[in-house]
């Protein structure tokens, strides 16, 4: 990100929440369940699958996690009712991780449990590196008992190589790649954007050996390229591999891979805590300064 892109994020905070609202609709599908049932259902009908996420993360009551719980099972009976073609994400910090790993992993059992009788497939997000060890050691417990589960890993961090060959080692083999959203530190990741995108390729090189199921969480034109290319030199066939992207980010890019045969899933967050969710995808946006002169000229229509 630009110097001066960094600066103008640096003035989020003083825009009032109506306005961040507005310009943050493209990445969230709303704030009630019906709104993120729509958007699917759009998505569906181009043949795009989904992946939906309940907005929400660092709570520190054991009340919010089991309020969180709740309305996840509540999507999971929606998706089923709706008959719609997606799966759905979950962050541990919003199941009371942070408060006790093993009341978080009683309420990703609960999930689990319906998701298996509904026949649908759970993904950890993955969250900063102050969650990892527990997220996965959440996903280790799970998935003995699970297989529709899968967990994400974060090409960023110079410790996903390992994580990988050793979960691939003991028969987990559905993952989430991306780069990874949360600031982190030299010693524990790369910070630099080609190094990153050097671990990304080598890391989805080492999965696709052992055909693990890898959603290709990117809009990197350079990754997809790079995946493309894995994807031919391991003779993949189309259901061997989905791409994934977030609402809102480079929509054609979806088209175009859609159009060239490749399955593609959104990731469609919705609920009432959009905030944080919103400001991360503020961060990753280049045309971020603009938006957000944009919104303060705009002030008076919005607030
Ligand atoms: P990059 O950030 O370089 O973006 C490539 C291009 O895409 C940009 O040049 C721009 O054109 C466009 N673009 C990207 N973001 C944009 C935006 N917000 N608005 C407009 N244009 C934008 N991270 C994590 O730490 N844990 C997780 O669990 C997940 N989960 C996840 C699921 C899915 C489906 C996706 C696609 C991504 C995630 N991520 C994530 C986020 C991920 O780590 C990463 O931060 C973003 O995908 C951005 O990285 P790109 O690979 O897209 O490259």
């Amino acid at each position: 990100m630009s110097i001066f892109n960094k600066l103008i994020v640096a003035t989020i905070p003083a825009v009032p929440r109506p306005v961040v609202r507005y310009f943050a609709s493209r990445y969230i599908a709303g704030d009630r369940l019906e709104d993120a049932v729509r958007v699917v259902k759009q998505l569906n009908a181009q043949k795009v699958l989904a992946t939906v996420d309940v907005l929400g993360e660092d709570i520190y009551r054991s009340e919010e996690a089991a309020a969180a719980r709740d309305n996840i099972l509540e999507l999971l009976n929606s998706i089923s009712r709706e008959r719609l073609d997606a799966n759905i994400s979950i962050k541990l910090t919003q199941l009371g991780l942070k408060l006790d790993k093993e009341f978080c992993l009683e309420n990703v059992r609960a999930i689990l449990r319906l998701a298996k009788v509904l026949s649908n497939f759970v993904r950890i997000d993955m969250e900063d590196s102050s969650c990892t060890d527990d997220t996965i050691w959440v996903y280790r417990q799970i998935r003995k008992e699970f297989s529709n589960s899968g967990i994400v890993l974060q090409a960023k961090l110079r410790r996903t190589e390992d994580d990988a060959i050793s979960m691939m080692r003991d028969g987990m083999n559905g993952f989430r790649l991306c780069k990874g959203i949360y600031i982190e530190p030299e010693r524990i990741a790369y910070t630099d954007h080609g190094q990153i995108n050097q671990n990304f390729q080598r890391v989805l090189e080492v999965m696709f050996k052992q055909k693990a199921y890898v959603g290709i969480a990117t809009h990197d034109d350079v990754l997809v390229d790079a995946a493309c290319k894995l994807i031919d030199k391991y003779k993949l066939q189309k259901n061997e591999y989905e791409f994934q992207m977030l609402l809102g980010v480079r929509p054609e890019l979806c088209t175009k891979l859609h159009r060239d045969g490749h399955r593609v899933r959104i990731y469609v967050p919705f609920g009432k805590h959009w905030y944080q969710y919103s400001i991360r995808r503020f961060k990753e946006n280049p045309q971020i300064a603009g938006y957000v002169f944009k919104a303060l000229f705009s002030r008076n229509q919005l607030n």
